[in-house]
């Protein structure tokens, strides 16, 4: 699939709060796009908390991400082992060294980039709740990263906290040789921080104050990240309707054009397979989460122009309904 020194398509997994179920969709969308044919990378990039290679039935005994940043390792692609599963491959997290808080500027950017090229056609990032600052460079690798959030309204609430700071750090960084201008926008941020609901196009009208020709740029660069959200351990299809909400929630106040991937049921089988050790998707092929993953492997394979909410809730019903062979 992948062209001679083409980069992988890097998709990112976040979310505002943990246990949303990032590192069981991480892996079950890994294994759903390898056994569609592609070369597949499954990267723990939680560190301090990774536990990616649970749900893809590995021990923890690999060296991993973490020794690379202690500079144990100087390159990440040779820390790749084997999964049971054709095609994918997986990159250990901090496996048994704890991990460094403080990781050197210099071991961050050999990180990015080296992810970059690994060689596969996806890389897909499990990455840790909240908004770290380096799980927000991490999830500013693509421009259409995936955000996972549970139907509850706090969970929600959080997965917009986490772009909005996300999208809060990109300005900034963006204005870093611009002393004036950090400081107005840290007072705003700061500002907002005591309940005011400070706008993306409010902080982008203040750097036009300063500079419209920096505002321009710092618009074309920001703007144009297109998350996409998955809602994840639902009870009715119908539940996507909030979809509708957060999408123009995000347009407002983050002016951000989003997109739903679509919708994942509340599976106890889920937790069971965890439970026994067992890769989730590999005993059940065939429930109401496989399906809704199924679906959104297709629309990560073939991007459509834009999936109607309609249609998604429609089609997350046929999940639901369908007897479990
Ligand atoms: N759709 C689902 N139905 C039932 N349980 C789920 C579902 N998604 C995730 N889980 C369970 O929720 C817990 C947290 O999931 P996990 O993927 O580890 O979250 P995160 O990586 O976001 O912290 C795990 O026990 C997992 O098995
Ligand atoms: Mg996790």
């Amino acid at each position: 699939m992948q062209k001679l020194g083409a980069r992988p398509v890097i998709i990112p997994i976040a979310s505002g709060k943990g246990g949303a179920g990032k590192s069981v969709f991480a892996a079950s969308l890994a294994i759903n796009l390898a056994r569609r044919g592609a070369r597949v990378v499954a990267a723990d990039l939680d560190l301090g908390g990774s536990n990616l290679h649970t749900y893809l039935g590995l021990p923890n005994t690999n060296p991993g991400v973490g020794d690379f940043l202690k500079q144990q390792r100087r390159e990440l692609q040779k820390l790749l082992v084997p999964t049971s599963f054709n095609g994918l491959r997986f990159l250990p997290g901090d496996g048994k060294t704890p991990f460094m808080a403080n990781i050197p500027s210099q071991q961050r950017f050999l990180l990015l980039s080296q992810l970059q090229q690994l060689p596969a056609d996806y890389v897909i990032i499990d990455l840790g709740a909240g908004s770290a600052l380096n799980t927000m460079n991490l999830f500013g690798l693509a421009r259409n990263g995936i955000v996972i959030t549970t139907l509850d309204t706090p969970a929600m609430m959080n997965a917009l906290v986490f772009l909005r700071n996300f999208m809060f750090a990109n300005i900034i960084s963006l204005t870093a040789k611009r002393a004036p201008i950090k400081k107005d926008l840290l007072a705003a941020y700061r500002r907002s921080a005591g309940g005011a609901n400070l706008t993306v196009e409010e902080v982008y009208r203040l750097i036009e104050r300063h500079d419209p020709l920096l505002a321009r740029e710092t618009r074309k660069r920001c703007g144009g990240f297109q998350p996409r959200l998955v809602y994840n351990m639902a009870d009715e299809a119908e539940e996507l309707q909030v979809a509708q909400r957060i999408e123009s929630t995000m347009k407002k106040n983050l002016s951000l054009q989003s997109s739903t991937l679509g919708l994942l049921f509340h599976d106890p089988a889920v937790r069971l397979a965890v439970r026994k050790n067992r890769v989730f998707l590999q005993d059940h092929p065939d429930t109401p989460y496989a399906r809704g993953l199924a679906a959104i492997t297709e629309r990560i394979l073939q991007p459509p122009a834009a999936p109607r909410l309609d249609d998604l809730i429609r089609e997350a019903a046929t999940h639901r309904a369908a007897p479990a062979r």
